[in-house]
């Protein structure tokens, strides 16, 4: 069926149909009118999505690589550049063995463990975070997987026996400065310990370089974040690494890898 007007771009509306009568894409397709109770429900999204709830808080779920993450306001919506940094940290690292250590700081709904664990399932993976809303969401998203879930600030999550021995550290920060004007659909929605770090935005940027060259070992990996305004910056701050800022596939500088000298 097509999706009666709504008010919302076709292609939302028909992902909606779906939640609401559970059936996929092609379900959706060759469905000829929503049952009643279907029909309340199908209302009842159409109106929270157009309050401005992002589609992902309320399909649920998100694919992340080869993963499906489940999502929920306790923790970021997963973004396609994040999906890319994990693309690239899995190149850069090629393989990993049951003594390789993986590190993903600032873990939010997990989806960066759970796919580098998927990447790499030898590996010892750790997730850590500070909010427990987060944490709660990751141990849904990582139940049954072998990955250590840690709660703390910053390194402070991390056994100090790990110091030095980190084979690939994979951040995605809070990075926003708390001037910014976020869209509503982001600032009213997910999570602000998620998205602002401070009043200039690098503020957690600078405490993770003063702290990684304690970390990772020497010929061990980077992948970090950030802002498409913040290459300049980041370079300068990462200065214990051999860093360079990749571009996303729109061209915005937003990932800095580096590599342990
Ligand atoms: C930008 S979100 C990233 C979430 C997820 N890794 C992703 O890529 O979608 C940043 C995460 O960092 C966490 N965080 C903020 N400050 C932190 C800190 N000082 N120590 C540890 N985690 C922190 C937030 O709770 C949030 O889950």
């Amino acid at each position: 069926m097509r999706p009666p007007v709504t008010g919302l771009p076709d292609h939302e509306a028909r992902r909606l149909l779906q939640v609401a009568s559970g059936l996929d894409a092609v379900g959706v397709g060759l469905l000829e009118e929503l049952e009643p109770d279907q029909e309340i429900r199908y209302q009842e999204l159409i109106e929270r999505r157009l309050a401005g709830e992002p589609l992902q808080y309320i399909e649920g779920t998100v694919q992340f690589g080869p993963v499906t993450v489940k999502v929920d306001p306790r923790a970021l919506i997963p973004r396609p550049e994040t999906e890319l940094l994990w693309e690239r940290a899995v190149q850069a690292l090629g393989s990993a063995g049951s003594d390789t250590v993986i590190v993903d700081m600032c873990t939010g709904s997990g989806n960066l463990s759970l796919a580098l664990h998927h990447a790499f399932p030898e590996a010892a993976v750790f997730a850590t975070d500070i909010d427990s809303g987060a944490l709660a969401l990751a141990e849904e998203n990582l139940a049954g997987k072998d990955v250590t879930i840690l709660a703390g600030d910053l390194f402070a999550a991390l056994p100090p026996a790990l110091q030095g021995s980190i084979d690939l550290l994979v951040v995605n920060p809070p990075y926003v400065s708390e001037r910014a004007d976020l869209p509503d659909e982001v600032d009213k929605h997910e999570p602000h310990q998620a998205l602002y770090a401070g009043a200039n935005g690098d503020e957690v940027l600078a405490r993770l370089a003063a702290e990684a060259p304690g970390w990772v070992k020497p010929g061990g990996w980077l992948f970090v974040e950030i802002g498409e305004d913040q290459a300049e910056r980041a370079l300068e701050l990462f200065h214990g690494f051999d860093c360079e800022v990749q571009p996303d596939l729109a061209g915005r500088p937003r990932i800095l890898a580096g590599r342990r000298s």
